[in-house]
């Protein structure tokens, strides 16, 4: 299959509708991206719009000259355009901005709707014609054997009732010189595939030498459905720029249009992995925020907040197609892919992952117990933070609320004597045990107090800094069963006697319900 042809057109119909167009040293800064990306053409600007448009037009295709000279691959290839009004002295102007370029390009324009001739142009439409011809064939001649020619009927996508005049027009065109033709929906208003069956028209008249492209506004949001169908009938140059920014709503995106293309197994020269970095660094100089919610390269859309999508996305994290994600954002050089964020219509894989992702090994179970506890907090504070969510579940579940809360333990070791301060269901105790060591001490008060536990491993280490408030604190896990059901208790603590003995008390409390005197794993709540 034949590979997409990238041709940028950010720093020339992008930056036409910048509330501060780029001077050259910012499109330098652009197009040094645009190299690395790997595109394959680059509209460098509109000379004729300005001295400073001329300037940096002028500017960029030495630059690509010289890099070519010293080697560089993208350079070597790219095809560097000037757009031109169909005007002898804006051909003229596109030509001598780029002439120098290695593989340099005029693209003239005229429009060729009904609306557009009728109430903009006002001539009649033999004159259009021939003034499209006649632009085409200087620039031609301009170009000699060093460049080539692209001709765009601005708004195709009106000419739905002069279809068959604006083909015959194309046809003529392509026999005055140019080799691209350009089929632009300057504006959007109707269907994708009206526009794309004749997109297909245009591919089936033309010889097949003749490159056929394509250049879709959005403002409906269809130009990258439009773009990428318009590919699989034959068009081959997608016109599109970064971020998608462009006149109105914009031009087709980039990024959408090729990884849309790759996913359907399409091969391509651009170097998707600089899709991300690209999409912050143009965001930086068009001084254009990136929606949060934009395809692939917004903030937001790598999280998940409902439950069902949550655990969808957590079965499936390893796995090269998610769920419920497009790709592996990797792909576009995105380092995270899918982010849980609880709120109160979040799940226990949420809790589960999370804890975990925070240096907390918890059973699903665990999570299950905790989810109903932060669900309700949530709807009050809304999204919870993570350090919001490690505080509660240390609260919680390591250690105090339960029925047995931990408060001192003091050590008399001469008399081998632990002395416990502790509440059980609401009375303040205070016990002393005989023991080798504390939490034999604690064992032997758990059957003492009524609520039996055997201790089946024990396990010390520090809280990882990935939690950051708590880095670096003694964190125990200890395995305790009662009746044939065995659970782990945490406990957290800079002291860690203290972390040992809420980790025992925190299994106490899961092994043992409140009140009801059965065998139960919630403890969580107070
Ligand atoms: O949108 C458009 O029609 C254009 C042309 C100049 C190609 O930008
Ligand atoms: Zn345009």
């Amino acid at each position: 299959m034949r590979k997409p042809f990238f041709y940028d057109i950010t720093l020339r119909d992008a930056n036409q509708a910048l509330a501060k167009p780029w001077n050259t040293d910012e499109k330098k800064i652009v197009f040094a991206q645009l190299l690395k990306l790997g595109v394959q053409g680059v509209e460098v600007g509109f000379p004729m719009a300005s001295e400073m448009d001329f300037e940096s037009s002028r500017e960029l295709a030495l630059l690509t000259a010289a890099l070519a000279d010293k080697g560089d691959k993208v350079a070597e290839v790219v095809s560097i355009a000037g757009l031109a009004r169909a005007k002898k002295e804006d051909v003229q102007r596109a030509w001598d901005a780029v002439k120098d370029a290695p593989h340099p390009r005029i693209h003239t324009f005229l429009a060729m709707s009904p609306l557009s001739i009728e109430n903009v142009l006002q001539i009649p439409p033999e004159k259009v014609r021939q003034t499209a011809i006649d632009a085409v064939s200087y620039a031609r001649e301009l170009v000699g054997d060093k460049g080539d020619v692209e001709f765009s009927p601005e708004h195709f996508g009106d000419s739905i009732e002069n279809f068959d005049w604006v083909l015959e027009n194309l046809q003529l065109i392509v026999k005055a010189g140019a080799t691209t033709i350009n089929l632009p929906n300057t504006v959007e208003r109707y269907r994708p595939m009206i526009l794309v069956e004749m997109v297909k028209k245009v591919v089936d008249a033309l010889p097949k030498n003749i490159t056929i492209s394509v250049h879709n506004h959005n403002d409906l949001g269809m130009a990258t459905a439009s773009t990428v169908e318009s590919y699989f009938v034959g068009a081959t140059q997608m016109e599109c720029a970064l971020n998608g920014l462009g006149e109105r709503s914009g031009n087709t995106n980039m990024y959408e249009v090729a990884v849309a293309l790759h996913n359907c197994g399409v091969e391509m020269d651009l170097k998707l992995e600089e899709i991300y970095e690209t999409s912050l660094l143009v965001s930086k100089w068009s001084n254009v925020p990136i929606y949060s919610k934009a395809p692939l390269i917004g903030l937001d859309v790598i999280a998940h907040r409902s439950g069902i999508h949550q655990d969808g996305a957590a079965k499936t994290k390893n796995m090269k197609k998610g769920a419920y994600r497009p790709i592996d954002y990797s792909l576009i050089g995105r380092s995270e892919n899918d982010i849980l964020e609880f709120t109160s219509q979040s799940g226990k894989t949420a809790v589960y992952e999370i804890l975990n992702k925070n240096g907390y090994p918890v059973e699903l179970e665990e999570a299950a117990e905790l989810q109903p506890v932060l669900k309700e907090i949530s709807e009050k504070e809304g999204t919870l933070p993570h350090s919001r969510i490690l505080e509660i579940f240390r609260e919680k579940c390591c250690n105090l609320n339960g029925r047995l809360v931990f408060q001192t333990i003091d050590v008399i070791p001469e008399e081998n004597r632990f002395v416990f301060r502790f509440r059980k269901d609401g009375v303040s105790q205070e016990e002393s045990i005989s023991a080798e060591g504390p939490i034999e001490a604690a064992l032997l008060l758990s059957r003492k107090i009524g609520l039996p536990v055997e201790l089946n491993s024990y396990k010390q280490g520090v809280v990882s800094d990935l939690d950051k408030m708590w880095a670096g604190r003694a964190l125990s896990e200890i395995n305790l069963s009662a009746n044939g059901k065995s659970v782990i208790g945490r406990g957290v603590s800079s002291d860690t006697l203290v972390a040992n003995m809420r980790a025992v008390f925190g299994g106490i409390n899961r092994l043992y319900r409140a009140g009801s005197g059965e065998l139960g794993v919630a403890g969580v709540k107070s």
